[in-house]
């Protein structure tokens, strides 16, 4: 049985931390999963770290769904949450109703997660109470990044504030089972950790939300020119990648390989009849 909305709600009651991870396919899902990650998000962030898009924006459902399909077929245990793309929910609730199914259905998720405050309660309501999970996200919410001005902090004066303490709260009123708080001062954040029953996890929102989450992209170093503050690089692997495949393409052009080893033998008699053979 995967992790579920429960076991994540209870290990905010449990006062236990929330690490969570975005993947987009088989392989580096299966990686993830088995640090024992519990929960995986398939994000739109892809439209940026694995098709090289400026934004979100241009992620479409149907790329959602053949990454959220991929990553559950890697994983067997963790909770995998998939990304609503941009347009995909906000035109109506039975729009997003109908899109958050065919994630569910065909993708295999087993949550959604859509950007918007208090504006999009209504669509959170309607989607929840047809049986499908719902993690909000407010604060910087990249598919509005056109409308925010630039990838900007948000909620850093007292009215900004006030309004994303009512969004969160609208939204645990929603339904939301938890809620992703991006680039918000982290003062911010722990106030409305605390006065939410509904995990917060947080990404450029400081030590105290309930959970955090990152792209994998940013934390295990692969990217060469996106390095987000508030990301922390574990490992290099664009650098292990580049010192792999050099050493690999100095020894293709050396003839170093294949070795014996890497080659495929054959019974000397099937080749004897070759060399008799007229070509
Ligand atoms: O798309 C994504 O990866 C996200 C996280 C950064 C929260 O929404």
């Amino acid at each position: 049985m995967r992790t579920t909305i429960l076991d994540i709600r209870k290990m905010k009651t449990a006062g236990q931390r929330i690490p969570m991870v975005t993947a987009y396919d088989a392989t580096i899902g299966h990686l993830i999963e088995s640090t024992g990650v519990p929960m995986l998000l398939v994000g739109d962030s892809l439209g940026m770290v694995v098709q090289g898009n400026a934004t979100t924006v241009p992620v479409t459902l149907d790329e959602m769904i053949y990454h959220t399909k991929m990553v559950v077929r890697g994983t067997q245990n963790a909770l995998i949450v998939a990304d609503m793309p941009f347009m995909s929910y906000k035109i109506s609730p039975e729009q997003a109703l109908t899109n958050a199914a065919r994630l569910m259905q065909e993708g295999g998720a087993g949550a959604v997660k859509l950007e918007g405050g208090e504006a999009i309660a209504p669509i959170v309501e309607r989607v929840v109470a047809a049986g499908i999970p719902v993690m909000a996200h407010i604060g910087l919410t990249p598919q509005s990044v056109h409308q925010l001005g630039g990838w900007r902090v948000q909620g850093r004066d007292a009215d900004a504030a006030q309004h994303l303490l009512n969004d969160a709260l609208a939204l645990e009123r929603a339904g939301a089972f938890a809620i992703v708080l991006e680039t918000i001062p982290a003062p911010l954040a722990k106030e409305i950790t605390r006065r939410l029953t509904i995990p917060t996890i947080g990404i450029g929102a400081g030590p105290d939300c309930d959970g955090q989450v990152q792209v994998f992209h940013d934390i295990v170093g692969l990217l060469d020119d996106m390095k987000p503050r508030h990301a922390k690089q574990y490992a290099n692997l664009a650098e292990a990648i580049r010192t792999a495949v050099l050493s690999y393409a100095d020894e293709v052009r050396s003839g170093q390989f294949p070795t014996e080893t890497q080659s495929i033998k054959m019974d000397e008699a099937a080749l004897a009849t070759l060399y008799g053979a007229k070509s």
